[in-house]
């Protein structure tokens, strides 16, 4: 339903839409914005609000109307993680380097998260945008016999596996922290509830099962190439204060790397999900 004075404007062409006509004041007041926002994040996948000044208590509350802020943050807003490269900043920084790759969040959990919102606090000087790629335009994109072949294939995804790129030789405590995850297996075409099917890919994806290795590998890295080719991504370039909500069950994401110095500051909120990958 349109709400007065919000407009969405797509920004890619594939994925992402811009909000605007919103403030700060509103997001909290106006109970008609979250519907909108939920029914935009599903058609566009990502949704930008520049300049929105979002404090953690204002982004949590925004949160609740949108759906259920995942709440395990040892800090004192316990909905808030912080992403930072410094580890004094962030207690996750250690795995962050994970995130440069194209990821979905939470592909080695039972339920993978609705929705991640994102809000600049620093930005970097050089590097530490955040690119996005629509997964249901990526299988939409296929032909049909390609559609029905990937259909039957199930794929193991690993945290391991996303970390193994930036520690190649990773000491025993590494590997033992890295599998007290277990691998998960999914089928490789998601179909939605909504009746919707979207490809599950990313840095997690470790084999496809019954296939050789090199098999594997030239099957997933071709599929994420062409979900990722230039005209498929929407880039976000931060300022501090812009929001950025995502729908992880249909978008692809990454930050490009930036320097382990950088005073760039997130603060996310996860949005639980419901649907397994099924
Ligand atoms: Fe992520």
């Amino acid at each position: 339903m349109p709400v007065t004075g919000l407009t969405i404007e797509p920004l890619g062409q594939r994925v992402g839409a811009e909000i605007t006509g919103l403030d700060r004041e509103r997001v909290e007041s106006d109970p008609s914005v979250a519907g909108a926002c939920m029914d935009a994040l599903e058609q566009f996948g990502v949704l930008v609000l520049r300049g929105m000044g979002l404090d953690d208590s204002a982004q949590v509350r925004f949160c609740r109307r949108l759906g259920r802020p995942e709440a395990r943050s040892t800090r004192a807003v316990p909905e808030i993680a912080h992403i930072s490269l410094d580890p004094d900043r962030s207690p996750i920084a250690g795995y962050l380097q994970g995130t440069f790759d194209w990821h979905i969040d939470g592909t080695c959990d039972d339920v993978p998260a609705k929705a991640t919102v994102l809000t600049a606090h620093a930005v970097a000087e050089q590097g530490g945008e955040t690119e996005f790629a629509g997964t249901y335009a990526a299988y939409d994109a296929l032909g049909p016999e390609e559609q029905e072949r990937l259909a039957r294939l199930r794929v193991v995804h690993t945290f391991e596996a996303s970390q193994r790129r930036y520690v190649p030789d990773p000491t025993p405590e590494q590997m033992a922290d890295w599998r007290t995850r277990k691998p998960m297996e999914h089928p490789l075409v998601w179909r939605h509830r909504s009746g919707r099917r979207s490809l599950v890919l990313g840095a997690t994806a470790d084999h496809v099962v019954g296939l050789e290795p090199e098999a594997s590998r030239t099957l997933l890295d071709d599929l994420l190439e062409r979900a990722t080719s230039v005209d498929q991504v929407y880039r976000h370039t931060w300022s501090v204060g812009d929001t950025v909500i995502w729908d992880n069950c249909g978008v692809l994401h990454r930050a490009l790397p930036y320097r382990a110095d950088s005073a760039r500051e997130m603060h996310r909120t996860t949005l639980l999900g419901d649907e397994p990958i099924q």
